[in-house]
């Protein structure tokens, strides 16, 4: 029930936003994973140094920070939002961690995630079944997927955590990793 309710003031923020960007017709809007779901998205990922942490619609920059802070694991971030972009960037250098992780403004539906042993979803259902067959065709075997919240339609997670959300929903953390 809580995570219907997740999804709904997700879809409810898209109303609000309407001028959020759109990328083949499904609008993600900005919100914050927070940080100890953050914490817990990058310990199911096995997250170490060596690895490569693409976040895909990466907001204000936290989860390829704190896998390059706690670490250092290097990170790209993919944010379609440029004023998103810049804050990241600016987060980055404040964290001292910008020589390892780079942001870029991009539709994350145009990526290539063959460089990535970790990719990081705060998405939307749609956008995450949208995106399967290109993690499925370009992520090396062994790399892993983790969702905040939404799952992947008919593939199986390794494992599922919950958050408690404290006064809002709880936060439920999805792992796949790829065969
Ligand atoms: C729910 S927020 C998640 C932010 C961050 N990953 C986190 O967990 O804190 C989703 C982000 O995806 C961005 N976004 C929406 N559509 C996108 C697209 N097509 N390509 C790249 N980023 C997109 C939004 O601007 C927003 O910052």
């Amino acid at each position: 029930m809580k995570i219907l309710r997740h999804y709904f003031i997700l879809i409810l923020s898209f109303l609000l936003l309407s001028g959020c960007p759109s990328s083949m017709g499904v609008q993600v809007p900005f919100a914050t994973t927070p940080m100890k779901v953050v914490d817990l998205m990058l310990e199911m990922a096995e997250v170490k140094k060596g690895d490569v942490v693409y976040d895909l619609g990466s907001g204000d920059g936290r989860i390829v920070i704190r896998a390059a802070k706690k670490y250092g694991a290097r990170g790209v971030g993919i944010e379609i939002d440029p004023e998103l972009v810049k804050r990241s960037r600016l987060n980055a250098k404040r964290e001292g961690v910008d020589h390892l992780v780079e942001f870029r403004e991009q539709d994350a539906l145009t990526v290539d995630v063959s460089p990535a042993t970790v990719v990081t979803l705060y998405l939307l259902p749609e956008f995450n079944r949208i995106l399967r067959p290109t993690l499925r065709k370009e992520l090396k075997p062994g790399s892993r997927v983790v969702s905040h919240n939404f799952d992947m339609d008919d593939w199986k997670p390794i494992r599922v955590e919950t958050v408690d959300g404290g006064q809002l929903p709880d936060h439920k953390i999805f792992l796949w990793k790829i065969k």
